[in-house]
């Protein structure tokens, strides 16, 4: 359905940041190092890389050579292949709705703190402040309450960037770019410069790199690392699929997959050294081991690191410096998972740019409201770990059966390979056809089992159906529905 003219990049840079800002986010910054440290310290790295190998690279590869060839969105581009697979291009754009709602809210948090540091309104009791000042957190999911006034503001405040930098799709996602990666490397630079020069920084350095080759042996350090490298480059969330779309028709496709990838895998490898020196220079002052220190996600952002910064001289500066690495790192990410969306409705249904990007904005705030009542915080933790553990993988896995045996993963390596700096060979192929489904396939069951025997996080079997298991249930249905309405010329 090649009839309208398709936007295309300004240029071979542009698009490279878009997607290097799109897999680089807040996944880099409070994910990695924590698994990193919970699970081998430097020997972590192992698997991650092989997840990077092995994974992460040949599906990149896979989602920008087939939103190329197609020339379309996620569902799009499956519709092309044949009308039965169109539905998961939906269902792939729904699990990045999923975690777009709470990655905004998220992003809320670290829009209120930015302005917190100003005069460190956290005071000294970081903790209460973000349990019980920010958060309002009630004592168990059930006990929703109203929706936390601020936390709407900043939300509301965040979508409406999402939406001025998505407001003529690419052509402006091309130009604001240039400042949302740019911005937070700059930041995280200093913070590593900072880090290191605190006393204490080693002995957190050295927890993030001393290896413990024992992790190897686990399963679950294995299904960290995978989940991990799906998150953490965008793929399976169609965004991928969508950005290579808006290529123009010459263009470089297994390169470019391995400059975005390894500079998003740098940048999280980097931002280790960022967080452990704190944390290190953290258990100096506090008397303890860097050990009882760690955190993960939001407690390390919002508790650990506010506390930090309290004894940093210049506190208020390396505040804000800190929240807007934040805020600056998930806005291309955040406007990555909705330009997706966008496109994927606009080649379908042919609204305008601008409607579609209010409308699926404004669905996204007010689902992400859930995310701002008084148990938002469980309910982003339960839906996030169905996204991540189920949702992507299931989208990874099905992209390499539909691509591996339906479309041909022979024919997409050679059509990537004519357009490319660089070739790959046959083993991509079996990595398709083989290796993804496989892997996907094993993690996805073992995950299952282990929800099985016991819900997750402690949380009662009613919330982890209806944040997790009816979330994947629905999203599956409406991508069914949406993928059978109307005739699409394909
Ligand atoms: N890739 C994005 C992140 O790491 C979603 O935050």
């Amino acid at each position: 359905m090649a009839i309208v003219k398709r936007t295309r990049w300004d240029s071979r840079t542009a698009f490279v940041l878009a997607a290097i800002g799109s897999a680089i986010g807040l996944g880099n910054i409070w994910r990695f190092p924590y698994i990193c440290y919970k699970y081998g310290g430097g020997a972590f790295l192992i698997p991650y890389f092989v997840a990077l190998l092995t994974a992460g690279i040949p599906l990149l590869i896979l989602e920008f050579a087939i939103g190329h060839r197609m020339e379309g969105s996620a569902p799009l581009s499956f519709a092309k292949i044949s009308k039965k697979t169109e539905w998961l291009g939906w269902f792939a754009l729904l699990i990045g709705f999923g975690i777009v709602c709470y990655y905004a809210v998220i992003m809320a948090w670290s829009a209120k703190y930015l302005i917190s540091s100003f005069t460190l309104a956290w005071g000294a009791d970081t903790k209460t402040f973000f349990f019980s000042k920010v958060l309002n957190i009630s004592g168990g999911v059930f006990e929703i309450g109203r929706p936390q006034g601020w936390i709407v503001l900043a939300l509301f405040f965040c979508w409406i960037c999402i939406v001025l930098a998505t407001w003529k799709g690419i052509k402006t996602v091309g130009k604001v770019v240039y400042v949302t990666v740019t911005l937070p490397w700059v930041l995280l630079i200093i913070f590593v410069i900072r880090g290191l020069t605190l006393p204490g920084a080693i002995d957190g350095i050295r927890y993030f790199l001393t290896p413990n080759f024992k992790a190897l042996a686990n399963l679950e350090v294995w299904h960290a690392a995978y989940s991990q490298i799906f998150f953490t480059l965008t793929v399976g969330f169609g965004v991928m699929i969508a950005y290579a779309s808006f290529l123009p028709r010459k263009s470089d496709i297994v390169n470019n997959a391995l400059i975005i990838s390894l500079s998003n895998c740098a940048t999280s490898y980097i931002a280790g050294f960022a967080v452990f020196s704190t944390l290190g220079y953290y258990a100096h002052i506090s008397g303890t081991t860097v050990a009882n220190v760690m955190k993960s996600g939001p407690e390390l952002a919002f508790v650990t690191y506010p506390t930090i910064i309290n004894h940093l001289p210049l506190a208020p500066l390396f505040g804000v410096f800190f929240f807007l690495m934040l805020l600056t790192l998930g806005i291309d990410s955040a406007f990555s998972l909705t330009e997706a969306i966008v496109a994927g409705v606009r080649d379908k249904f042919r609204w305008s740019q601008k409607a579609t990007n209010i409308t699926i904005a404004g669905i996204a705030f007010v689902v992400g409201l859930i995310f701002t009542t008084r148990a938002g915080l469980y309910w982003l933790d339960i839906v996030d770990h169905f996204m991540n553990n189920f949702g992507l993988f299931i989208v990874g896995f099905l992209e390499a059966i539909f691509i591996g045996y339906i479309f041909g993963a022979d024919k997409l390596r050679k059509y990537a390979n004519n357009l490319s700096e660089l070739s790959v060979g046959r083993w991509w192929d079996l990595i398709i056809r083989y290796f993804v489904p496989i892997v996907s396939l094993v993690l996805l069951i073992w995950t299952l089992k282990d929800r099985l025997l016991k819900p997750y996080g402690g949380y009662s079997r009613l919330a982890e159906f209806l944040g997790g298991w009816l979330v994947i249930i629905i999203f599956v249905i409406i991508s069914i529905l949406l993928s059978i309405k109307g005739k699409r010329e394909v």
